[in-house]
C-alpha cells in the first residue's frame, strides 16, 4: 500500500460500519468484558454498561465520526484544524498516541490466544484444562515472549504488505462464524448443572454488588469495546461519505458490539459457576478468566478438540483485525504528522510494539518484581490507557465540540444525509453536561484507587 496521496474513502454505505465494528469487535468483547463483568457485580455492571453504551458511547460515537468526516482528517488533523494552540496539539496527540500504547500488550494477549490455539492443533485438550496450565504459561517469561513476537509479526506484516481489504473481506465471513459458534458454546455451557446460578449473576442486577469501582471499570470498558476516546472514529469517519447516516451506523455497531459481548459473558460466567461451584473467588480471577475457564468447558465435551481450535482461531482472528486497526492508526498518525513514509512509520510503530510488548509479556514471569503503582507491566499499561488517558481524550473531545465547534455544526454533519437527527437533544445534553461531568469524576476516582 503506498503512502496516503489522497484521502480514501468507504466504498459501500456498510464500509464505515464494518470497519468500525470490525475494530470494535475484539479481545475486549470476549477476553475483557466478561473477566470485569465478574469482578465488578455481574448484572449491575451489565445494566451500568449497557446504559453508558447507549448514552455516553453514542454520543461519543456521533461525535467522533461527524468530527472526521467534517475535517477530512485523523485526530491530530482534526483538532489543529480548529486552532494551532498547545491545547489543540494535546487534544489530538493524546487521541492519537493511545492505540501505540494500546497495541503492543494485545499483542501479548494475542500472543496468548495463539499459543492455546496451537496447543489445541497438538491436541493437548486435557492438558490446557489443567489449574496451573495458564499460571506456568504465562509465567515462564520465553514462552510468552516467542508468542508474543509472532503475533506482533503476523500484525505488522500484514500492515506493511497493506493487505488490509482482503482481512476486511475476510472478516465479513470471520464475524458470522463467530456469532454462530459463540451461541453454541453460549448454550451448552448455559445448560450444564450448576450454571444457571452463573445466568442470573451475570443477568439480574443486584444493587448489593454496585460499588463505585463498577461505574469506572464500566465506563473504561466502553471506551476500549467501542474503540472510542482513542481518535480512531475520527479516522474512519474522515473515510465516510456524507450520504451515510452516522445515527443509523452508530446504532449497528453498538449494537453489533454489545451482543458478542454479551454472548462472551454468556459462554464464560455461567461456566465459571459450573466448574467452580459457585466459588466467587473464581469470578475475581480477572485477565487469566477466559484462558482457565474455557479449556474447562472443551475438556468436559466430547468434540473439545475441534470446538478449542473453532474457539481460539476466531478470537485469534478477532484479536488480529483489531491490532491491524490500532497498529493502522498508529503508523497513520506517523505518516500524517511526521510525514514519514509508511515503512519508516511501520518500522517504528514496529519498534515501539517490541519493547513496550515484551515489558508486558515479561511482566508476570521474569520481570514480576517490576511493578508500577503497584500493578503488573500489563495490567499498568491497561490502567493507563483506559482509566487516565481515555477520560482525558474523551474530555478533549467533548470541550473541542462544545467550546470550539459547536453543537450545531455537528447537527449539520449529522443531517447530511437527510436524515433527521433523531437524538439531537440527548447528544447536547450529554455531550455538554453529562459526559464531561462523568469523566471527570472518573478521572479523579481512577486516581484516588491507586
Ligand atoms: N475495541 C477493541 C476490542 O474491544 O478488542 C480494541 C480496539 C481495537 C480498540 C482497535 C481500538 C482499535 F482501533
Amino acid at each position: 500500500m503506498s503512502s496516503k496521496v489522497e484521502r480514501s474513502s468507504f466504498s459501500s454505505r456498510l464500509g464505515f460500519v464494518l470497519s468500525a465494528a470490525g475494530s470494535a469487535v475484539g479481545l475486549g468483547n470476549i477476553w475483557r468484558f466478561p473477566y470485569l463483568a465478574a469482578k465488578y457485580g455481574g448484572g449491575i455492571f451489565l445494566l451500568v454498561y449497557l446504559l453508558l453504551v447507549l448514552s455516553f458511547g453514542y454520543t461519543m460515537i456521533v461525535a467522533e465520526s461527524a468530527l472526521g468526516r467534517r475535517t477530512k482528517k485523523s485526530p491530530v488533523g482534526a483538532f489543529t484544524h480548529y486552532g494551532k494552540d498547545w491545547m489543540f496539539r494535546f487534544g489530538g496527540w493524546i487521541n492519537a498516541v493511545i492505540p501505540i500504547l494500546i497495541v503492543p500488550y494485545y499483542s501479548v494477549i494475542g500472543g496468548w490466544v495463539s499459543k492455546y490455539l496451537y496447543a489445541y492443533c497438538r491436541g493437548e485438550v486435557t492438558a490446557l484444562a489443567g489449574d496451573d496450565y495458564f499460571s506456568s504459561f504465562i509465567t515462564s517469561g520465553g514462552k510468552t515472549e516467542f508468542w508474543f513476537l509472532l503475533f506482533s509479526a503476523a500484525t505488522m506484516f500484514i500492515i506493511y504488505m497493506g493487505v488490509q481489504n482482503g482481512i476486511e473481506r475476510v472478516s465479513t465471513i470471520m464475524m458470522p462464524i463467530l456469532i454462530v459458534l459463540a451461541v453454541a458454546i453460549a448454550v451448552y455451557a448455559v445448560t450444564r448443572p450448576g450454571a444457571l446460578q452463573g445466568v442470573s449473576y451475570f443477568l439480574v442486577p443486584n444493587f448489593r454488588n454496585f460499588s463505585w469501582m463498577t461505574v469506572v471499570a464500566a465506563m473504561g470498558q466502553m471506551f476500549y469495546s467501542l474503540s472510542i476516546a482513542m481518535g480512531i472514529l475520527m479516522t474512519f469517519g474522515s473515510y465516510m461519505k456524507d450520504d451515510v447516516s452516522i445515527e443509523e451506523a452508530t446504532r449497528h455497531v453498538e449494537l453489533f458490539d454489545t451482543a458478542i459481548a454479551i454472548l462472551a459473558g454468556l459462554m464464560i460466567i455461567p461456566a465459571v459457576f459450573a466448574f467452580s461451584g459457585g466459588n466467587p473467588d473464581v469470578l475475581k480471577a480477572g485477565p487469566s478468566l477466559m484462558f482457565i475457564t474455557m479449556p474447562k468447558i472443551f475438556a468436559s465435551m466430547g468434540f473439545g478438540q475441534p470446538a478449542g481450535i473453532m474457539f481460539f482461531l476466531l478470537v485469534l482472528f478477532a484479536a488480529l483485525t483489531s491490532a491491524i486497526a490500532l497498529a493502522e492508526s498508529a503508523v497513520s498518525t506517523f505518516e500524517d504528522e511526521l510525514h514519514w513514509s509508511r515503512k519508516r512509520s511501520s518500522l517504528v510503530v514496529f519498534a515501539l510494539m517490541l519493547v513496550l510488548g515484551s515489558l508486558s509479556a515479561l511482566g508476570y514471569g521474569p520481570l514480576a518484581m517490576v511493578r508500577i503503582i503497584g500493578m503488573q507491566l500489563l495490567d499498568f499499561f491497561d490502567f493507563l490507557t483506559n482509566s487516565v488517558m481515555m477520560p482525558i481524550a474523551a474530555m478533549t473531545t467533548c470541550l473541542l465540540i462544545v467550546r470550539v465547534v459547536g453543537v450545531n455544526t455537528v447537527a449539520a454533519e449529522v443531517t447530511k444525509d437527510g436524515a433527521p437527527f433523531k437524538r439531537r437533544l440527548i447528544f447536547n445534553f450529554m455531550i455538554k453536561y453529562l459526559c464531561p461531568f462523568f469523566v471527570a469524576i472518573i478521572l479523579f476516582s481512577s486516581i484516588a484507587s491507586l
